[in-house]
């Protein structure tokens, strides 16, 4: 298999020795003359691998080193410097060069060998980003917690739309998992091994949007210095997940429509077009037939999303799941802050199976961590829910509010104490008759401290 070489040089002829003897050497060379130029080239042919001249009129070695790692994090670069300049090869390895080779180049041996790494190089790095990538994936699908029937159902929903190419619309309210659904149900596709790439259509403005999804070539608007890939293109033959999709700008709604019709692409600035293998999963906590009707989403984009639907209940409708993160999220983080914390008090499990999680999952990992990072005992306890807002149920209250009498007691006993115990003047204060006050003593039991 051959693999792509870029080789940049703006003296020809060393230039031309270089690609004579690399091109039979299993090298496919795409040469440049200046680093505009190889800038140019380099987004139609992505080369793992490159030589680099530091010094060239025009751009700089370096300077076009950092442009390229820009587009391709993992490319390797093996730099050409003069005689003697260290400093050269010093700031090159810096900026992120693989080795370096004095000019000119005589020993072609060394340089195939230094060429043949930085291919290694490049192969285990993207593999390891690869690998990354499906752990975090793998583990999100496993994590999903509940034995709920409304978890059930979802579980199996996910189980018979994974391996289908269908696309997919998951809806439910803010934190209740919509994420961890769109990313098990790629981690369990034919698709696992190539990316899920996600953009979050609410967190860009309408015209980053469009460049974000389509991509653009170099100059296709002011500051677009060079081309970039849109996360459609890098979706190819993995998912894309579009989170939030309800919040979609009804112009960029036609452009999407048009996309999932034809699965093909333009970039911005440019009339190519590029065709795309992708499966789209979709999610918002929108309820998008009353968008349609309000004429906010698209009727047409809304049916072609809408293929197969995967609703999540709130966590106020899922019983005893609530217990079960609860616990799950309780051993994560004392894991996490190094306590041992072995369980949640009855009072606490009370509070949190009787509270109605207006932000559902994601709510509840954050009061659990808040709990686990303030309690002082061995187990959560209601005190440590203290934050818990919303309406309280009856066993939430039992406990918490102090009884009136059990107040006045501890006021009169308090003022009494600050007045030296003068009945008199502690009525007066209080607003009560000395002799009613003289009752209340008695009826609490109320006597002086002696000091
Ligand atoms: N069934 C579950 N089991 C375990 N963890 C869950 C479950 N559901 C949600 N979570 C966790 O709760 C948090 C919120 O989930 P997620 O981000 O998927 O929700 P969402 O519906 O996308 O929320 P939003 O609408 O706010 O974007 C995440 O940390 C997720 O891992
Ligand atoms: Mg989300």
């Amino acid at each position: 298999m051959q693999t792509r070489l870029l080789l940049v040089d703006d003296e020809a002829a060393q230039r031309e020795l270089l690609a004579g003897y690399l091109s039979k050497k299993q090298f496919d060379i795409h040469t440049a003359g200046s680093g505009e130029e190889a800038l140019d080239q380099y987004h139609d042919h992505f080369a793992p691998v490159a030589i680099v001249d530091m010094k060239m009129t025009g751009m700089s070695g370096l300077e076009l080193l950092a442009r390229l790692r820009e587009i391709n994090p993992f490319i390797q670069a093996i730099v050409l410097t003069a005689f003697g300049s260290v400093e050269t090869a010093v700031a090159a390895m810096k900026a992120g060069a693989f080795d370096y080779l004095t000019k000119p180049v005589e020993d072609l041996d060394e340089l195939l060998l230094k060429l043949n790494k930085a291919v290694e190089q490049n192969r285990l790095v993207v593999q390891h980003k690869i690998m990354s990538e499906r752990l975090a994936e793998s583990f999100a699908g496993s994590e999903m917690i509940g034995e709920s029937s409304g978890i059930n159902d979802v579980r199996e929903l996910i189980s018979l739309v994974a391996p289908k190419e269908a696309t997919v619309l998951i809806t439910g309210p803010s934190g209740t998992g919509k994420e961890l659904v769109a990313r098990a149900i790629h981690a369990l596709s034919p698709r696992a091994p190539e990316s899920l790439v996600a953009i979050n259509c609410a967190a860009f403005p309408e015209t980053l949007l469009e460049s974000e999804l389509f991509g653009y070539e170099k100059g296709a608007f002011t500051g677009a210095d060079r081309a970039k890939q849109g996360r459609f293109e890098l979706a190819d033959h993995g998912t894309l997940f579009l989170d939030e999709v309800g919040e979609m700008p009804l112009t960029m709604q036609v452009k999407l429509l048009r996309v999932l019709e034809e699965r093909k692409i333009q970039r911005l600035g440019s009339v190519k077009e590029i065709p795309l293998d992708i499966r789209i999963i979709a999610a918002t906590n929108r309820d998008l037939p009353t968008l349609v009707k309000e004429g906010k989403f698209r009727e047409d984009l809304f049916y072609r999303l809408n293929v197969i639907t995967i609703d999540l209940p709130p966590l106020r409708d899922r019983g005893g799941d609530i217990l079960l993160l609860a616990a799950k999220f309780l051993e994560r983080f004392s894991r996490k802050v190094g306590k041992e914390i072995t369980g949640i008090d009855p009072e606490a499990a009370g509070i949190l199976s009787g509270y109605n999680w207006p932000g559902n999952v994601r709510e509840l990992e954050n009061i659990i961590e808040r709990a686990v990072i303030l309690t002082r005992a061995n187990q959560i306890t209601g005190a440590d829910l203290s934050g818990l807002s919303g309406p309280l149920s009856e066993t939430t209250l039992s406990g918490k509010i102090a009884p009136i009498a059990d107040i006045e007691k501890e006021h009169i006993k308090f003022c009494l104490d600050r007045l030296d115990w003068n009945i008199g003047l502690t009525a007066e204060k209080l607003g009560i008759h000395r002799n009613t006050l003289r009752t209340k003593i008695k009826e609490y039991n109320l006597t002086r401290q002696t000091q």
